[in-house]
């Protein structure tokens, strides 16, 4: 009797072990897998399908094409595979957008992606696409051809990141209709942006980033702008005061680049305004107070420039400000911020200010903010500890864990490791434990 008993016993081990590491592995995969559960890129060609924007009810069993002959020769021309209908859904990448117009459906947008090396425009070919209003390039790195004219004004989107090789301004100032213009790592050859923003007068969001840019911000923009990104490039000289104009400005973004000079004292003019970096430039001058008339700055990054005066007590009062960056400037004296306004942001930077300081009595020295407490005199005591000179970690926000701050970017930092903890030191415990049992019952048999 007894022999017998041992192997179902030792069976019923095997079946928890292996449970517990299928539950435990499917746990580490899930915390370790990136969100996209999509299967790499096919292919270096785009898949082009159609996309919800139309107003259209028509079934896939409507079997004949219901592009035109034209456009679809041209999408086929420009190694877009066709055997589907284009303006059909539902869309891999939605690729291709179409109109409902009678007998044929026209494409309205156009989105290229992934292009093969061999990839090239052809003029024949974006002549029968005139009727695109949006059209975008993601790396394809064909060459830029000059762009029929009815194209080009018949484009109210355009985009190109990390495609088309090289543009100038003058290529880009035919899309006089454009309301929304992106490039982004592509370099843009131009004697100023006045060329290429200068006739685009329905422009409302304009984005030219990483893309070395040359010259001066214009003078005139256009006034209806809401997003201005023109960050890392080399725009050079001043903000013109002109800029303070835009109303319906929400987002401006002129960080990375070798701009100068002060700080418009009509900044606070932006009333709109919510996302802002002039950082990683050459400011020099006050924080101006009118900043405190935007009420609804949210991401205020005035980093990486020599801006000096004091740090101004009125964003404390900002009720939707997250996000203050005035790190590496020239501000001194003490700063005027309690800690119940440093908790509630999500990134608070500081540091990197020699001639600042913190109150003590106001402030714990376990903020960590990076600059030195002040003596009486309102003057840093001591050298600020060199730790947080690392510069732009985003880890920097941590810094208040202990005080229990929460915010989602900071539950990131530690979730994954702990889940990895937590598995291994589950599994080393029934690995134990099954070894232990393993020996008892053989030691009892
Ligand atoms: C793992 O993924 C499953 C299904 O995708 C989900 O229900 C579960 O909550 C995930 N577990 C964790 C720890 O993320
Ligand atoms: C296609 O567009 C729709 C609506 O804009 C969007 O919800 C969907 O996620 C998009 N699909 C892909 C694969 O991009
Ligand atoms: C293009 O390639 C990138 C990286 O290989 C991938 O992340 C992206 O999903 C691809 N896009 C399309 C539309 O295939
Ligand atoms: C684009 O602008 C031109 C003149 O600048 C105008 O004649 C034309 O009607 C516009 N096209 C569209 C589609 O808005
Ligand atoms: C900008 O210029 C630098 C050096 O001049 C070069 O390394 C970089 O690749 C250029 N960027 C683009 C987007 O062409
Ligand atoms: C930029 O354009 C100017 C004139 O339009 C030309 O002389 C110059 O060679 C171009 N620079 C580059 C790098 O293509
Ligand atoms: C600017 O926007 C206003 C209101 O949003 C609109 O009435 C006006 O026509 C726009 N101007 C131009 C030139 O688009
Ligand atoms: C504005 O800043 C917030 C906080 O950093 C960010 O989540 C949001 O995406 C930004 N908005 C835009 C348009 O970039
Ligand atoms: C501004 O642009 C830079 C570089 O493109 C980016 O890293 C930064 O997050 C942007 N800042 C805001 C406030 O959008
Ligand atoms: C602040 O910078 C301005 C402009 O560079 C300069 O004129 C001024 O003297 C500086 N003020 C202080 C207190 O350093
Ligand atoms: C902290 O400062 C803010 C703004 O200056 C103020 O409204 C709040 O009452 C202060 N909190 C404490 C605890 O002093
Ligand atoms: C620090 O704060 C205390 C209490 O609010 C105040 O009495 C003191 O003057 C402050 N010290 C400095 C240097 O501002």
């Amino acid at each position: 009797m007894k022999p017998s008993r041992a192997p179902p016993f030792f069976l019923l081990l095997l079946f928890l072990l292996s449970t517990a590491t299928t539950t435990s592995a499917a746990t580490t995969t899930n915390a370790t897998k990136p969100a996209n559960p999509t299967k790499p890129t096919l292919s270096p060609t785009p898949s082009p399908t159609s996309s919800p924007t139309p107003p259209t009810t028509k079934t896939p069993s409507s079997s004949p094409p219901t592009l035109d002959p034209k456009q679809i020769e041209a999408l086929q021309s420009l190694n877009i595979p066709t055997t589907r209908d284009p303006c059909i859904q539902p869309s891999p990448h939605n690729a291709t957008t179409c109109d409902s117009s009678k007998p044929f459906r026209h494409l309205i947008s156009l989105h290229l992606s992934n292009c093969s090396s061999d990839f090239s425009l052809s003029f024949a070919a974006l002549k029968s696409l005139s009727s695109l209003h949006s059209l975008s390039f993601t790396n394809c790195h064909a060459s830029p051809i000059r762009f029929p004219s009815d194209l080009s004004l018949s484009l109210t989107s355009f985009s190109c990141i990390r495609s088309l090789r090289r543009l100038s301004g003058i290529w880009l100032s035919r899309f006089v209709n454009l309301t929304d213009l992106t490039v982004s790592y592509t370099p843009v050859n131009t004697t100023g942006l006045y060329v290429i923003l200068g006739n685009m007068h329905k422009l409302k969001t304009v984005t030219i980033s990483h893309a070395n840019l040359t010259g001066s911000l214009p003078k005139h923009l256009h006034l209806n702008l809401t997003h201005v990104d023109l960050s890392d490039n080399k725009l050079k000289g001043k903000i013109p005061i002109s800029l303070t104009l835009l109303e319906d400005l929400e987002f401006l973004n002129l960080s990375s680049n070798g701009l100068n000079g002060e700080i418009p004292t009509e900044f606070g003019d932006l009333i709109s305004l919510k996302n802002v970096s002039l950082a990683s430039n050459s400011f020099s001058g006050l924080i101006p107070d009118s900043m405190s008339a935007i009420p609804g700055l949210f991401h205020v990054d005035l980093s990486k420039n020599q801006l000096n005066g004091t740090v101004p007590r009125f964003f404390s009062e900002l009720k939707g400000l997250k996000v203050l960056n005035l790190e590496n400037n020239e501000l001194h004296g003490v700063l005027p911020f309690n800690a119940s306004f440093i908790k509630r942001l999500a990134v608070f930077k500081v540091g990197g200010n020699a001639n600042l300081c913190y109150n003590h009595s106001v402030l714990s020295s376990k903020m960590k903010l990076g600059i030195a407490p002040c003596d009486k005199h309102g003057l840093p005591m001591s050298p600020p500890p060199s730790k947080d000179s690392s510069g732009d970690s985003k880890s920097d926000s941590s810094d208040y864990d202990d005080d229990g701050a929460d915010t989602s970017e900071k539950e990131h930092h530690h979730g994954p490791s702990k889940v990895v903890l937590g598995v291994a030191i589950g599994l080393s415990s029934i690995v134990f434990l099954i070894v232990f049992l393993v020996l008892l019952s053989k030691w009892c048999g």
